[in-house]
């Protein structure tokens, strides 16, 4: 089989084509004027048109340039919007990523709502539905205007002819794994099928001043054709998780070139669709068992917003030579070390246990403010003993057992204080920093023999 050729000479006169070096170009008759250059991936097609991304060819210095702060598009959901940085902008690329059923199509068709709603032209894109099924959505979410234009297809040039005639405000492309553009020869889905169309759509989205949600899908093993390729295309890069059976979703922002990451959005799939949850402390403690050992309240920062979550243990003695630890929502390897803290610096026989750690309410956790609380928990349940349900806790705990400073413990306190908390129990260092009078007991503990003391 004759192997692909990998580069190929151009003219630098006139841009003529060949396969092999020539003395004289035949298009332009110039002699010497062929280079060797590497095949580009895709045939210069229409594409090439949108490539440009501002009128400006000359360089500006940087305090001539104008934006406008007013620039952002609110979306009708203000969690979204403050993932987004304060609303969507314009000419930006949004990637929209989770696995299947989590309720992309859902959200987004839910935004394309609230926009249209608001004089935008709104284009949704759907490669994996048809007109009724999406209208058969749409019914569960509520009533369009006509403003809102639905669009089955998957071919990428009929997309880019679509949107350059309707030259809409806002267009969603579910999902970028179904798109295909005809200059790569590769399947839908496939990673250079991906990357081509991708890298279309932003052109039209900096070209055309236009916003444009991608929708990718997150498979088990990930990274083929996953978005995860796209990342670094993006300007913003949203993930959309969550218990499939649990009724909240967690919106978080890993990526966003217009506004910080780490921020958190929280949604509830109703009936009617996705709604807003404006307070997430006391939806994630809604349900907390009363007087219940191994239960500890956690006051943790998402973003720049505090929440308050249940942690709950379990510590029974193993039946088998081989303790079992699960650990849902907390890291499984944090869960480990900490007991060996507790084995260690306390002298608690807890080698011979089981032990299952969960949050509750399914958040996922990964800042270290939740071992004081994750102790909190294995002692209560490895001692039987109750933790009052007006406490909660916050701080870091090292190797040594000590209990470490942890940022933003005013606000963290200030959310406890909100919710009807009437003590909190905090690493002695952040307790000294604390700079307001605050309407709770604050105890200060600098190891966990400390607050083992507590309880
Ligand atoms: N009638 C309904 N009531 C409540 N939730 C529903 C209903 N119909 C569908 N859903 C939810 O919507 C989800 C599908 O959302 P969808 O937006 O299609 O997901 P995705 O686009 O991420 O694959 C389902 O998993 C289900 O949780
Ligand atoms: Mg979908």
């Amino acid at each position: 089989m004759a192997k692909a050729k990998e580069s190929m000479f151009f003219c630098k006169e006139c841009g003529y084509e060949s396969v092999k070096w020539q003395g004289q170009c035949p298009g332009c008759k110039e002699w010497n004027t062929f280079v060797e250059q590497p095949v580009a991936k895709t045939s210069t097609g229409k594409a090439k048109t949108v490539r440009k991304l501002t009128d400006i060819k000359e360089p500006v210095s940087i305090n001539k340039v104008k934006y406008d702060e007013n620039e952002r598009t609110q979306t009708g959901f203000n969690e979204l919007d403050r993932v987004l940085g304060g609303g969507i902008v314009r000419g930006s690329l949004v990637l929209v990523g989770g696995d299947p059923g989590i309720g992309k199509s859902t959200l987004l068709l839910q935004v394309c709502r609230n926009l249209s709603d608001k004089e935008n032209r709104v284009l949704y894109i759907s490669g994996e539905e048809s007109l009724s099924q999406i209208k058969m959505r749409g019914e569960r979410i509520g009533t369009f205007k006509d403003s809102m234009l639905l669009l089955c297809e998957t071919n990428l040039e009929t997309i880019e002819d679509t949107i350059k005639r309707l030259n809409p405000d806002v267009v969603v492309i579910d999902s970028i794994q179904t798109m295909f553009s005809e200059e790569v020869t590769s399947a839908p889905g496939s990673v250079s099928q991906v990357r081509e169309t991708t890298n279309i759509l932003m052109q039209i989205a900096k070209g055309m001043n236009i916003t444009i949600f991608i929708v990718g899908h997150v498979t088990k093993e990930g990274v083929v054709a996953g978005p995860r390729v796209l990342e670094h295309m993006v300007d913003t890069v949203l993930y959309f998780e969550g218990d499939r059976h649990a009724s909240y979703r967690i919106l978080r922002g890993v990526k966003n070139r217009f506004g910080s990451t780490n921020e958190i959005g929280v949604f509830e799939m109703h009936e009617e669709g996705l709604k807003e949850v404006t307070n997430p402390s006391e939806y994630m403690l809604d349900g907390r068992p009363e007087d219940a050992p191994g239960s500890a309240t956690a006051c943790l920062i998402e973003g720049t917003r505090p929440i308050l979550v249940e942690v709950q243990a379990l510590v029974c003695q193993s039946n088998f030579g081989m303790a079992r630890r699960t650990a849902a929502g907390v890291d499984y390897n944090r869960v480990n070390l900490l007991m060996a803290v507790l084995e260690k610096r306390i002298g608690y026989q807890l080698s011979g246990c089981d032990a299952y750690v969960n949050i509750a309410g399914g958040l996922k956790i990964n800042e270290p403010a939740i071992d004081l609380a994750i102790v909190m928990s294995l002692i209560s349940s490895f001692k039987n003993r109750n933790i009052d349900n007006k406490m909660v806790f916050f701080g870091e705990v090292g190797l040594s057992g000590e209990v470490r400073a942890v940022s933003m413990a005013e606000q963290r306190i200030q959310e406890a204080v909100k919710l009807g908390f009437d003590t909190c129990v905090l690493p002695q260092t952040s307790l000294k920093s604390l700079k307001k009078e605050l309407n709770i007991k604050l105890i200060g503990v600098n190891n966990i023999k400390d607050a083992i003391a507590i309880i």
